[in-house]
């Protein structure tokens, strides 16, 4: 059995991955309705990667013995004035999701869950990795600044970036 607050964090963290998954989604749509479409296969597969992430959580909270609740949630942001603004909010986003996978991580060292523990590890190399690529496409929109051709050319490698992800 869960802890009652172990369980507590696992639920907001469902909402939380849930909420990165519509996150995603509304950015995908901006990208697809202003000619980025490389940003938008690249953003709609990111949308389904999070609903894995949440998937994840939910299975491995009924499996524990409790039940996982789905909450309702807030709309996300639909406008942006660049692809640049877009992949900043995205690394923030993906900065606030580590500090508090990295919050449930600390709860659970405290309590000595090390089986939550030990599924939470998986989450925290996710958000290595996508902390990581969200920065590596920031500094790629800083080379090309202003340069709409080359801008034009990193929108179909974005496509390539979503089929790379798993
Ligand atoms: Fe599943 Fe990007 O947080």
């Amino acid at each position: 059995m869960l802890s009652k607050n172990i369980e507590q964090l696992l639920q907001d963290q469902v909402k939380k991955e849930a909420s990165s998954s519509q996150t995603y989604l509304a950015m995908a749509c901006w990208a697809d309705t202003k000619g980025f479409e490389g940003a938008a296969d690249f953003l709609y597969a990111h949308s389904d990667e999070e609903r894995e992430h949440m998937l994840k959580l939910i299975k491995f909270l009924n499996e524990r013995g409790s039940q996982a609740t789905v909450a309702a949630l807030d709309a996300p942001k639909k406008d942006f004035n660049s692809l640049m603004e877009v992949f900043k909010s995205i690394l923030e986003h993906e900065i606030v999701v580590t500090e508090s996978i990295n919050n449930i991580i600390t709860n659970c060292l405290a309590g000595n869950d090390h089986l939550t523990n030990n599924f939470m590890q998986w989450y925290m190399n996710e958000q290595m990795e996508e902390e990581q690529l969200a920065r590596s496409i920031i500094d790629k929109l800083e080379m090309i600044g202003s340069d709409t051709g080359s801008l034009y050319l990193f929108d179909k490698e974005l496509a390539g970036l979503a089929s790379a992800e798993h």
